[in-house]
């Protein structure tokens, strides 16, 4: 305790090679859940195994739910919709899913139970969720009337609601879809673009009766969930940070293997092709509710593009890495319509902005995006800057990426957040050769 980890970067190799990407979050956070409340067994591999999750897991151990994990296989005894009581408040660290996901299963449960967070966490809006789950018949109290953790849930006799969301956000619509699991008829959740669709994929996968129309779900709840045995395919929002360097490096060839596939999650590539990304998506079939694919990034030039409208949600968790990709291109990259960005781990729009400002780029914020001014003729737009991450993990990748790209020496602080969702980030540049280019170092 007490000392702080940087990175320093200091470009020097050129990588290359083929990585496999270390398990989705989201999906893992799903299936920890949702393997919990079925019947029966539930068989994982390839879990990320970052903080957030492991938070989750440990949240679900803490209901009763047994859990093996041998390093490889992490296998969860199924509760069939009955949780035991914990014995104090589930700490859920950094991680907004995991909290608002689990809200959604515990106001299905009759005892009372409390969520909490870091500091960090403490900040983020928990109204989103809490409103929908006492429209349900939950009964929730806490901090500035529920709308912030630390807040204490009991739940049962739920009631099915049809529920518009005010944004586009996984995380709402999931917590009211697992809430709907165990409410009285019917639950149909609608949003106003798709976001990531995992919690519907993975229901029906365990045999819910759920239907997708449109941007609208219908659950029917009471039906029973039966274990899943899955894989968990790459995590993609962690790729994108190899991907990205993998273009912007000079001559580098970098591909990544098993990457979960799914258009919900992988828009950030489709910018990147408009963007004329030299890229290749090799695909490589199901693996139960998702699909995979190898992406290869080669190195070349990039041209900016807007990033707006419906196609965000698709792409929210990749807009720090965008940018950076951005800030390389041609012409002036801008995003809009992503407000959301200011109620993630940091408010996105002004640490991105900052970031990229640090490294020299022209970068103005808007309400709900920014834009920034590309490099003038032969000239690079990236120098080496020292940079404070906010504590946000995707800030701290972002950074390093941009720093791998840039002319000189950086210095990225306080990095310790990376293990939120990706502790293999380290390792994996080094095993794509760049040994000397990245060093860790604790103060
Ligand atoms: C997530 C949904 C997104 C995303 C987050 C993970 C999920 O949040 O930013 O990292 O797994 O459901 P919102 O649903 O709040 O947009």
């Amino acid at each position: 305790m007490g000392t702080r980890r940087d990175f320093v970067v200091k470009p020097r190799e050129t990588p290359g090679g083929t990585v496999t990407i270390p398990g989705d979050k989201s999906v893992t956070h799903r299936i920890f859940l949702l393997g919990s409340w079925a019947s029966g067994t539930t068989r994982v591999r390839g879990a990320n195994r970052g903080d957030d999750c492991m938070r989750t897991l440990a949240a679900m151990r803490s209901l009763g739910v047994e859990v093996e994990d041998d390093g490889v296989t992490i296998t969860l005894r199924g509760r069939d919709g009955a949780f035991a009581v914990p014995d104090g408040p589930l700490d859920m660290g950094n991680s907004g899913t995991g909290t608002r996901l689990l809200a959604g299963l515990l106001a299905t449960q009759k005892f009372s139970s409390t969520l909490t967070g870091d500091e960090s966490l403490k900040t983020r809006p928990m109204g989103r969720v809490v409103t929908p789950l006492r429209k349900m018949g939950a009964v929730i109290t806490g901090n500035r009337d529920g709308s912030l953790l630390p807040i204490t849930i009991e739940g049962g006799a739920l009631e099915g609601i049809e529920y518009s969301t005010p944004v586009a956000s996984a995380q709402v619509k999931s917590a009211v879809l697992l809430a709907g699991l165990g409410a009285a008829g019917e639950t149909v959740v609608t949003e106003p673009a798709h976001s990531r669709d995992h919690t519907e994929r993975m229901m029906a996968a365990m045999g819910a009766d759920i239907v997708c129309e449109g941007t609208s779900v219908r659950l029917q709840g009471g039906g029973a969930l039966r274990g899943l045995e899955m894989e968990v395919g790459g995590d993609p929002s962690s790729a994108a940070f190899l991907i990205v360097a993998g273009l912007l490096i000079p001559d580098a060839e970098i591909a990544v293997d098993g990457l979960l596939d799914n258009p919900t999650r992988t828009a950030f590539l489709d910018v990147l092709d408009r963007m004329g990304a030299n890229l290749e998506r090799i695909p490589l079939g199901d693996e139960g509710p998702e699909k995979r694919v190898r992406v290869i990034a080669r190195y070349g030039p990039l041209r900016a593009t807007e990033v707006s409208g419906a196609e965000i949600p698709a792409l929210i968790d990749e807009i720090p890495i965008l940018a950076v990709a951005g800030a390389t291109a041609r012409g002036n990259f801008r995003v809009r319509d992503a407000a959301e960005l200011r109620v993630k781990e940091s408010d996105r729009i002004a640490t991105t902005v900052a970031m990229l400002r640090a490294f020299g780029v022209e970068a103005d914020e808007d309400e709900d995006g920014f834009v920034l001014q590309g490099p003038k003729p032969g000239k690079k737009n990236l120098k080496g800057a020292k940079i404070d991450a906010a504590k946000d993990h995707r800030i701290a990748m972002a950074a390093v990426v941009a720093a791998l790209a840039a002319k000189g020496k950086s210095r990225i602080e306080d990095v310790a957040c990376v293990e939120t969702s990706f502790p293999e980030f380290l390792d994996l540049f080094r095993a794509l050769g760049l040994e000397q280019s990245i060093r860790l170092e604790e103060k």
